[in-house]
């Protein structure tokens, strides 16, 4: 791309009037005057905030990304975008993805913008990003802000996973609660997002698979100086994409896409990854299915031993050898020649890698678990879908027929699963409705129910449980998540009362209510829809235009592009 092609010039390379205004308040910032000269200008797309956590390192991180850019020859502005900080959003941080998307997706377009770096980490920071810059589809480059360094506590490697369990701990009297304290200061020890391979550290690895980031980039810890090469030699590319007009049009193919399934399968990734990943293809416009994420996953072990399906953490992936080892491996079962942002195919990027640690990254041949991966069922309980874990369910789980124990909301649950009168055993199936995209709203992650306090002092680790919400990617269980519909919208699932025999059967990938149609015929009469009453705002058009999980839970007016043309000015 010429230099009187750049989008930019359509601002700074204006005479008269218009471009006076344009460029005058930004020479406000102290730029002389040749930077407006035909330099590309790329806009450093920032989710810093001190209230996510995850991603509070971002403005050193900015910092080298525009090292690079000066360094190639551009001209970088940073700008803020609502960020979404995943452990302390009420009521849930994913109600706020589309929003943040759409936030992305207009700072783009309505600024002199010819190229765009995404800093992205905690959980839904990432998918809401390239969502945003996918429907722009000016080039557009992930940098990915690297997982915490591993918490250690007692002599012991912690982390995120770790937390479900210390909870369990407490609520048997094994720990005391001023314990607590201790591990919270030990597990999150430095800058970045959780260490095991949960839904932030898998959607590194999948900005990685999809060809959007530099090589490595999933797994260089938050606080490693390479991170900040990495972020350098980020700037430095993404002004030579520019150049070459190379966009996420051109690298996020359907054969991308597959890449992507195949290898979150390998490494054990979050269940989070249907969602998003579904949600960025309907904006980039491939057609993409929660059937494809079972069916291309099938047959593909856990060659990565990471929690929460395996032992170790994100810190020890990249001594390994980085996602680039994991993909070598993979070799045989991807798509070699899809395009990546360096301009190299993703084989040319992995070809000279090297496993480090064949205790952290295994083969095909010999993998951690053959199993992996997720089940996507079908059966009257969820007509359009529902997934399960498969890496990280219980064998004796798989095919099991049970009592459901239903809770009508998280409010029902919460009052009623400690209580003595609960009539439930290990073999009952815990039911959990109303926590889907609508229904709650925002689907949080509440999926992954803790087991009842009785059960848990008989020694019972885990239940079927069922759910139209999420699970964290650092959860573990037989929980079957995102049912589809979901019970707020009428699905069958609103029908589920307690006593009903629920059949779960995942090598079948089935789920069965076990009630009669005319049984339920006679239910769905009587059903109430229990969709919030918000009519207001955000949250109101959210609950109006969100599609259902297997679709991505996107809001139905933002899938597709709007492009990078803007018709009109104002000055
Ligand atoms: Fe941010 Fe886990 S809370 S990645």
């Amino acid at each position: 791309m010429g230099e009187k092609d750049l989008r930019s010039r359509n601002w700074f390379g204006r005479k008269g009037k218009d471009g006076f205004i344009y460029r005058a308040w930004v020479k406000n910032q102290g730029f002389p005057d040749y930077e407006f000269n035909d330099k590309p200008v790329i806009g450093i797309c920032n989710t810093w905030s001190e209230l996510a956590p995850c991603n509070a390192h971002f403005r050193e991180l900015a910092e080298s990304v525009k090292h690079g850019i000066w360094e190639a020859g551009g001209f970088p502005l940073e700008f803020p975008v609502m960020s979404l900080g995943e452990t302390l959003m009420k009521p849930t941080a994913m109600l706020y993805r589309n929003l943040v998307s759409m936030d992305v997706e207009e700072s783009i377009r309505a600024n002199p913008l010819d190229g765009v770096v995404l800093l992205c980490g905690c959980d839904k920071t990432t998918p809401a990003l390239v969502m945003g810059a996918c429907s722009v589809d000016i080039p557009a480059l992930v940098v990915s802000g690297g997982a915490m360094l591993t918490g250690r506590y007692r002599g012991k490697s912690i982390g995120t996973s770790d937390v479900w369990r210390y909870h369990d701990e407490v609520r048997e009297g094994r720990l005391k609660q001023e314990e607590l304290s201790t591990i919270e200061a030990a597990m999150c020890r430095s800058c970045g997002h959780c260490a095991v391979m949960g839904t932030a550290s898998s959607m590194a690895c999948m900005v990685e698979s999809l060809g959007l980031s530099l090589p490595g980039n999933a797994a260089i810890p938050a606080a490693d100086s390479r991170r900040k090469t990495l972020a350098h030699l980020s700037g430095v590319r993404i002004v030579e994409m520019v150049k070459e007009n190379m966009k996420p049009s051109d690298i996020l193919t359907r054969k991308a896409f597959e890449n992507a399934i195949k290898v979150n399968t390998a490494i054990g990734g979050s269940t989070n990854f249907a969602i998003h990943l579904l949600a960025i293809a309907g904006r980039a416009g491939v057609p993409l299915t929660l059937d494809d994420m079972d069916h291309l996953s099938a047959g593909i072990p856990l060659i990565v031993n990471l929690q929460p399906s395996g032992e170790y953490f994100m810190e020890d992936l990249f001594y390994a050898g980085g996602l680039p080892a994991v993909l070598k491996e993979l070799d045989s079962i991807l798509h070699r020649d899809c395009m990546t942002v360096n301009g190299k195919t993703i084989q040319e990027n992995y070809k000279d890698a090297e496993n480090y640690d064949k205790e952290v990254i295994a083969s095909l041949d010999q993998p951690f678990n053959k199993v992996s991966g997720l089940g996507v069922l079908k059966g009257n309980l969820c007509e359009d879908g529902a997934v399960i874990k498969l890496s990280a369910a219980s064998p004796h789980l798989m095919r099991h027929t049970g009592k459901a124990v239903v809770f009508e909301n998280i409010e029902d649950y919460k009052a009623r699963i400690d209580s003595d009168e609960l009539e439930v055993d290990e073999n009952s199936i815990l039911v959990l409705k109303n926590v889907g995209p609508k229904g709650y709203p925002g689907m949080p992650e509440v999926g992954n129910m803790g087991l009842p306090k009785k059960l848990l002092n008989r020694g019972i680790t885990d239940m079927v449980r069922v759910s139209d919400g999420r699970m964290s990617g650092t959860a573990f269980g037989t929980v079957v998540l995102h049912v589809s519909p979901e019970a707020a919208i009428g699905g069958i699932f609103a029908l589920v009362k307690t006593g009903d025999t629920i059949s779960l059967d995942v090598p079948k990938r089935s789920l069965m209510l076990n009630v009669s149609k005319e049984e339920l015929a006679e239910r769905k009469k009587e059903l109430k829809l229990s969709l919030p009453s918000v009519n207001r705002g955000y949250v109101g058009l959210y609950i109006d235009h969100v599609l259902q999980a297997n679709e991505g839970a996107d809001m139905d007016f933002l899938r597709g592009k709007s492009g990078s043309q803007v018709a009109r000015d104002s000055h």
